[in-house]
């Protein structure tokens, strides 16, 4: 008798078949190669492949819903904390008073950076280096810094790693950014808050205590937890392939970083700016988008996305802290173009029928930019997060005893040939 839950595969040229139960919306490939050894799936961008099971975060791209460990992201983005958030997607549950109390007290305790990070690494750059090429190479370079980082199987170093990449992606974040502006480095003010922290180490001049606009701070911790994780992306993958391997928590972060840093991957907020720029006014949206539907090559940044078929539930957050930030900061001149822009778009059948929504990068770009960061720096902040998510996945990857990431191909290159001397050729 078939399960009703299953499908069934027959290979033609043989006649045989078999049966594969579909276990939690997936089916096993172990029980494919059963079938058909040497016949793989081909699917490039690992577009149908689901590489793990995880527990970590639930995404619905049709319905719009993103929870990371259960929690709705609105609710936490509503009543949570950047730090909070990090200690839910590393244990799975929220802390209570004394857990969160001692987290926040052990990330604060190791904010620091060896001070030969900075003075012999970082500043050993080319003047004008770009703050997230400094932040792949700088977090690489930390776990030279931290001997016992290869023991990535005893708990208790590896979780001192993870408290340690959390605490210093901001402070690594922001020197990258003082150098590439020629500024002087500022040490953490461990009296801030997590947040406040970071704006203090951005924009610290000479006053003996910088303190941010609080909803400025708010902003940033909110964008923070939007950020955070967002389950199988390019980066967490390569998170994840590295890891696999067993290389350090340093290490395999830097491999996330450097997959972040592609533009199709972390720099979209970076194209939205300048797409806005490029329009220039209100009376320019409605021949831009006609040019986006006659498909001249461009694309409506910070629309669309591989997974959300629906409003990007981040991108309906972000639009609301814009306005926070906005009342501080003044408005960014180029909102009245994007809230333009969503609006014909959104009632334009291209984009309705391409089921083509806001993404997060649509309003993120803005924010940053009314703040006074440089596009440059658009990356790194969303690195400095999302080390929670990649190590929430390293840890649960170690836990898995999975195996090395290795996939196969399928070869299209020549035959064998004969090797012939270059006199000959
Ligand atoms: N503007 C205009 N048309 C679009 C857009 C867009 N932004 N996105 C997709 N389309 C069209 C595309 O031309 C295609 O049309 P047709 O069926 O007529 O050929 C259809 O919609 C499907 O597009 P696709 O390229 O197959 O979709 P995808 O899932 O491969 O691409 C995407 C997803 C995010 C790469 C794409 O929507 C895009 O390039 N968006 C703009 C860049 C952007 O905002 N990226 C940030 C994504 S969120 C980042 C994150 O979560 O980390």
């Amino acid at each position: 008798m078939i399960v009703p839950e299953s499908i069934t595969i027959t290979d033609n040229r043989t006649g045989k078949s078999i049966e594969i139960p579909i276990e939690n919306g997936g089916v096993s490939s172990a029980e494919w190669s059963k079938l058909l050894p040497g016949v793989w799936f081909h699917d490039p961008g690992l577009t149908t492949t689901a590489m793990t099971s995880s527990s970590i975060t639930y995404l619905d791209g049709d319905e719009g819903i993103l929870r990371y460990r259960g929690y709705p992201i609105e609710q936490l983005a509503e009543g949570s904390t950047y730090l909070e958030v990090a200690y839910l997607l590393l244990k799975g549950e929220l802390p209570n008073q004394t857990q969160y109390a001692d987290w926040v007290r052990d990330v604060t305790h190791h904010t620091f950076i060896h001070e030969n990070v900075r003075k012999r690494f970082l500043e050993g750059f080319h003047y004008d280096a770009h703050p997230m090429g400094m932040l792949v190479s700088a977090v690489a370079a930390l776990s030279t810094f931290y001997a016992d980082a290869k023991q990535i199987f005893d708990p208790e170093i590896r979780e001192k790693q993870i408290v340690r990449l959390i605490a210093k992606m901001p402070t690594l974040a922001a020197a990258a950014h003082r150098f590439s502006v020629g500024m002087p480095f500022v040490y953490p003010d461990n009296e801030l808050s997590f947040p406040a922290n970071f704006l203090s180490m951005m924009w610290k001049i000479a006053e003996p205590h910088f303190e941010a606009d609080p909803a400025l701070v708010h902003a940033i911790d909110v964008l923070f937890i939007l950020h955070a994780d967002h389950e199988q992306n390019c980066s967490t993958t390569a998170m994840r392939t590295a890891g696999s391997a067993h290389s350090d928590p340093y290490s395999s972060t830097a491999a996330a970083c450097a997959a972040l840093y592609g533009p199709r991957h972390g720099g979209a907020n970076e194209a939205v700016v300048k797409m806005l720029n490029e329009i220039g006014s209100i009376e320019n949206v409605e021949p831009f988008i006609k040019s986006v539907k006659e498909g001249h090559g461009q694309r409506l940044q910070g629309f669309g996305h591989r997974v959300y078929k629906n409003y990007d539930p981040r991108a309906r957050i972000i639009k609301k802290v814009a306005y926070d930030v906005f009342e501080v900061t003044g408005k960014n001149p180029l909102l009245d173009i994007a809230l333009k822009l969503e609006e014909v778009a959104l009632s334009d059948d291209y984009f309705i029928s391409r089921k083509l929504y806001p993404n997060v990068d649509f309003y993120s770009g803005l924010i940053y930019q009314a703040m006074g960061f440089p596009i440059e720096m658009f990356p790194v902040l969303f690195a400095i997060p999302r080390v929670s998510g990649w190590l929430a996945h390293y840890v649960e990857l170690l836990d898995q005893d999975s195996k090395i990431v290795r996939p196969r191909q399928i070869f299209t290159g020549q035959g064998e040939r004969k090797y012939l001397p270059m006199d000959q050729r």
